[in-house]
This record gives C-alpha cells, structure tokens and sequence, in this order.
C-alpha cells in the first residue's frame, strides 16, 4: 500500500553491521544494499555503474566475499559482516592502507570510477588467497570493469601489494612498509 506521496508503508527495520558499526536503518525491503550504503548510511565509496551485476563497481565484501551490492536486497545482509571501501584508510590519520598506496603509487586508476570495487575485489581476494600469483590475480580482476587503465597496473597493483604481504609476512613486519 502507497501513502498519498506515493511511498510505501510497507517499510522494515534492518540492523546492518558495516565496518565494524551496527547502524539501524528503515528501509523498504525492495531496495538495494548498494543504495541504503550510499543514501540512508551516507557510505559513499560503492560505485553504482550498471546494476546489473556486470560492472563490479559496487562491490563490497560480505562476510570477507566480494558481493555485488547492486544485486542484493539490504535485507539479505542482515546478520551479515559488511566491509566497504570505507574500511581501507585509517579511521584517525586517513592514511591508506597498502593496498591503496599500491594502486597509486602503480598508476592503477585514472577516472576512479571502478577503483572501489576494485580495492575491495583484490581485499578480500588476497585475504582467501595470499599466496595468488600474477596469473591468479589477472583473472579475478576480469570480473571488473575498468574503461581507462587497460587493466595492467590494476594487476600489477595487487600483484606488488601482494608480494609485499608475503615479504612482510615471512620478515615478520606484517604491515609496516607500504606496498612498492
Ligand atoms: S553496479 Fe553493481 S555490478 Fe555494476
Ligand atoms: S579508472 Fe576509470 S573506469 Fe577504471
């Protein structure tokens, strides 16, 4: 039923875990979590490019797997662990994270249109798989779209930032030096 705004009673309230924070949130149970992300909880950083599916620009992680947020309902997502592009710098300083500074410092964006979903693809990728080489990361990458860069310095981005977690990892200095 519409109210005489034309806007539906049929309204339910989801507790949505994003970042860390529970936020409240009312909502109507048709639309997406991409836009309660970007309009109701002001979290900006998706992209919404086809809503279809296809883009990838909307991506964020659900419970660490990369989703589509445009493809689920934000009533689907309660319960659920929901990380965004958001996440990556630090709260206090706003410095970014390594994976961040790699697709800078490679070169990895030009308009920036795909680059949060993109950053959140190859989070939570090399979260599953750290050990992924070159070959490994060349196809998860496919599955976003990227109109500028020629895909090159996005994969050689993760790659680097990749390499760079290992080291680190077999150094024991896990996230002191920035990814180069
Ligand atoms: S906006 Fe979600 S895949 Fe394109
Ligand atoms: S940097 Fe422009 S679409 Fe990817």
């Amino acid at each position: 039923m519409n109210d005489t705004n034309g806007r539906s009673d049929d309204v339910q309230l989801l507790t949505l875990h994003v970042n860390g924070t529970q936020h409240e949130v009312i909502t109507e149970p048709r639309r997406t979590l991409v836009d309660v992300l970007r309009h109701d909880l002001r979290l900006t950083g998706a992209h919404v490019g086809c809503e279809h599916g296809i883009c990838g620009a909307c991506t964020v992680l659900v419970d660490g797997l990369p989703a589509r947020a445009c493809l689920m309902f934000a009533a689907q997502a309660e319960g659920a662990a929901i990380t965004t592009v958001e996440s990556l710098a630090d709260p206090d300083t706003g410095e970014l994270n390594d994976l961040q500074r790699a697709f800078t410092e490679h070169h990895a964006l030009q308009c920036g249109f795909c680059t949060p979903g993109f950053l959140m693809l190859a989070q939570g990728f090399l979260a599953r798989q750290p050990e992924a080489d070159r070959e490994e990361i060349k196809e998860i990458v496919a599955s976003n779209l990227c109109r500028c860069t020629g895909y090159q310095s996005i994969v050689e981005a993760i790659d680097s930032c990749a390499r760079t977690r290992r080291a680190q990892r077999a150094a024991g200095t896990e996230g002191t030096p920035p990814c180069n």
